[in-house]
């Protein structure tokens, strides 16, 4: 794929929408049960069929960079242990020592070849295996190869580190991701600088995340933020198998007409805005100074997500007045998804719960949520009639 003229059709297409005012659309409008975001049992399906089984975007290379590494992270009730062996290559457990279950490091990132667990001081190399049992003479024998940490499928793309976790369970990032993997090489995630990590809490994590897939509330929800940025509603998409480049053109896009065709590539985030989107949890959006991931983890209870912005910047701050600017920036953009989007998703949250409606309506030009919930509705019934038409 030419991404230069790709991302040059898109912007014509934006260019097209602003002048007409149109935006891409969807042929109806469609109804999804409003049970579908509060629903105990629906909630656990999608638990098991999607976030057990696809791969998830757990950690970002660059929190990973050198042998040795190791992040430990709760992802839905799981403790995962990612770490990267010094032959570079990025691995995923269960952070479950196998005497009596103890975590075998606490939560959070560090330096260190193997673990010692923090129980009875079982220790395992950080490829899984276990090394040594604590006075093994007096516990008895057991076999050492049978006793190593539960290992998660794993791979590395792109700068991002997936995992399913149900072990044993196949993996192929590459098939999954389709052509956003070339999305995702063109971002160069594997060479920016990881800034940090923040969390925020939120709905249903669909509630959530249909907040990600459209420009429509701008003007109302973001009146003196993203909107004097962007127009409402006005988008263009381009889907990959389930996820998603959703284009948002800039006041200032018509500028570009005034720029080779050729060079509107080169223009993201001056002129225009994509937001890129990795089925079924993770929204990107690149900006100059800072790019922030975000990963939605569904939980503890179906009205409930967790979601952790990663932030990272271009270069590592060189000056104290750089990490100022660096921290200003992004304490903006949590503010931004906390304050205007996650405490709004709260209320819908309540009002879903409410039994007011039975469906909720994504119009025309929400493409994006249409797209989103037939996806869920395909892995949900395992049915392939219902893998969504190919559109953008
Ligand atoms: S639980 Fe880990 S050494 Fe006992
Ligand atoms: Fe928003």
């Amino acid at each position: 794929m030419d991404l230069v003229q790709d991302y040059a059709d898109a912007v014509e297409t934006m260019l097209d929408h602003l002048e007409h005012g149109t935006t891409d659309q969807a042929p109806d409008v469609m109804r999804v049960p409003a049970r579908s975001y509060t629903d105990p049992d629906q909630w656990s399906r999608e638990m098991d069929r999607i976030f057990m089984r696809l791969p998830l975007m757990l950690a970002l290379s660059i929190e990973l960079p050198n042998p040795g590494d190791y992040k430990a992270m709760d992802v839905m009730g799981k403790p995962v242990l990612i770490t990267r062996t010094k032959d570079g290559k990025a691995h995923a457990m269960l952070n479950v020592c196998t005497h009596r279950g103890a975590h075998v490091v606490n939560d959070g990132k560090g330096h260190c070849s193997r673990f010692s667990c923090i129980y009875h001081g079982w220790t395992f190399n950080n490829d899984g295996s276990l090394l040594g049992v604590a006075d093994r003479a007096k516990f008895g024998d057991i076999d050492k190869v049978a006793h190593g940490l539960t290992k998660l499928p794993c791979e590395e793309v792109a700068g991002m580190i997936f995992v399913v976790l149900t072990p044993g369970h196949p993996i192929d990032v590459r098939g999954f991701l389709g052509g956003m993997v070339a999305e995702l090489e063109h971002c160069d995630f594997a060479n920016w600088h990881f800034h940090g990590a923040k969390e925020i809490f939120g709905a249903n994590w669909k509630v959530a995340y249909d907040g990600y897939l459209e420009g429509y509330h701008f003007a109302a929800a973001h009146a003196n933020t993203v909107a004097t940025r962007s127009p409402s509603n006005v988008m263009t998409f381009e889907a990959f198998g389930p996820h998603l480049r959703i284009g948002f053109p800039q006041h200032k896009l018509p500028q570009l007409r005034q720029v080779p065709r050729d060079d509107w590539a080169a223009h993201e985030n001056d002129g225009y805005d994509f937001v890129r989107t990795l089925f079924p949890n993770v929204s990107i959006f690149v900006a100059p100074e800072m790019c922030q991931i975000a990963q939605l983890l569904p939980g503890p209870t179906p009205d409930k997500n967790r979601t952790i912005l990663n932030y990272l910047s271009r270069k590592p701050p060189a000056t104290d007045q750089e990490q100022v600017d660096l921290d200003t920036i992004t304490q903006f953009f949590r503010d931004v998804v906390n304050d205007e989007d996650y405490l709004l998703g709260l209320s819908v949250q309540r009002g879903l719960e409410s039994g007011a409606l039975k469906h909720v309506v994504f119009g025309r030009n929400e493409p994006g949520n249409q797209y989103f919930h037939r996806w869920i509705d395909y892995y949900l019934s395992d049915d392939p009639a219902l893998m969504p038409p190919r559109f953008g």
